[in-house]
């Protein structure tokens, strides 16, 4: 059965990335959620997914350039006055907000840009504290990071991220360490997911928000679907 995941949150509806956004995505009916994590100035994990501040709150500059004081001064609200006040959350908040729920949690490593030293240490510390990891994905556009967390010996599930088409991606996963692919729509064909259950990796896909699109999927029978709008995803499903 497709798992319906809610992309950073139930981004379609509340302020992506956010603690409401990931209540809603349950409430909504997700399996789980997708976010993205960057490093603070101290060294504290939080959830946003651009590198600067600009576009998602009220800050500016740069993320990695401020403390997680200053951060949890800021409005995420993204412009969405029912939502005012609402906080850059930390990863611990999430696991924190999950923790009785089951769901599944998608942390997305944001370290292309900025190749924030330690991201990957702090990550596996917090699933290992808050006892996360069975219900915990990594993914990175950054497979050297895929890598890192490999020879890190994490046994958590890894997914490598891309957005093109990429040749024989079940060959290229399995080197790398990964144990699932993560490909935008467009590379998403069904030689491919074929292939990949044939090798043992999982598939998910982002991020699917045309019908038409989670149809195809679902018929590919795709592990997850990481959608801005998981009550759609839900309604097909079932
Ligand atoms: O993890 C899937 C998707 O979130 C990747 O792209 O830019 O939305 O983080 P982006
Ligand atoms: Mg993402």
């Amino acid at each position: 059965m497709t798992e319906v995941w809610a992309h950073r949150g139930a981004s379609g509806y509340a302020p992506e990335n956010t603690l409401p956004a990931f209540e809603l995505a349950l409430e909504q009916g997700a399996d789980g959620f997708e976010l993205d994590v960057q490093l603070t100035r101290d060294d504290e994990v939080v959830v946003i997914h651009d590198e600067t501040l600009e576009r998602t709150t009220d800050g500016h500059g740069w993320v990695a350039d401020h403390s997680l004081d200053d951060l949890k001064k800021l409005d995420a609200s993204y412009g969405n006055a029912k939502y005012a006040g609402t906080q850059i959350p930390t990863l611990a908040e999430v696991f924190d907000l999950v923790r009785d729920s089951g769901a599944r949690v998608n942390i997305e490593l944001k370290n292309s840009e900025i190749r924030y030293k330690g991201l990957e240490e702090r990550v596996l510390a917090l699933v290992e504290s808050h006892q996360m990891a069975s219900r915990v994905v990594l993914s990175s556009f950054n497979h050297y990071s895929l890598r890192h967390l490999f020879g890190l010996g994490t046994t958590l599930p890894l997914g490598a991220l891309y957005a093109d088409p990429l040749w024989k991606p079940w060959q290229y996963a399995g080197r790398l360490g990964a144990t699932a692919v993560h490909p935008s729509v467009s590379a998403t064909r069904r030689k491919i997911v074929e292939k990949c259950h044939e090798h043992g990796l999982s598939v998910h896909v982002w991020t699917v928000n045309e019908p038409a699109d989670l149809k195809r999927l679902l018929g590919l029978s795709v592990d997850a679907v990481i959608t801005d709008y998981p009550n759609v995803a839900r309604a097909l499903i079932g």
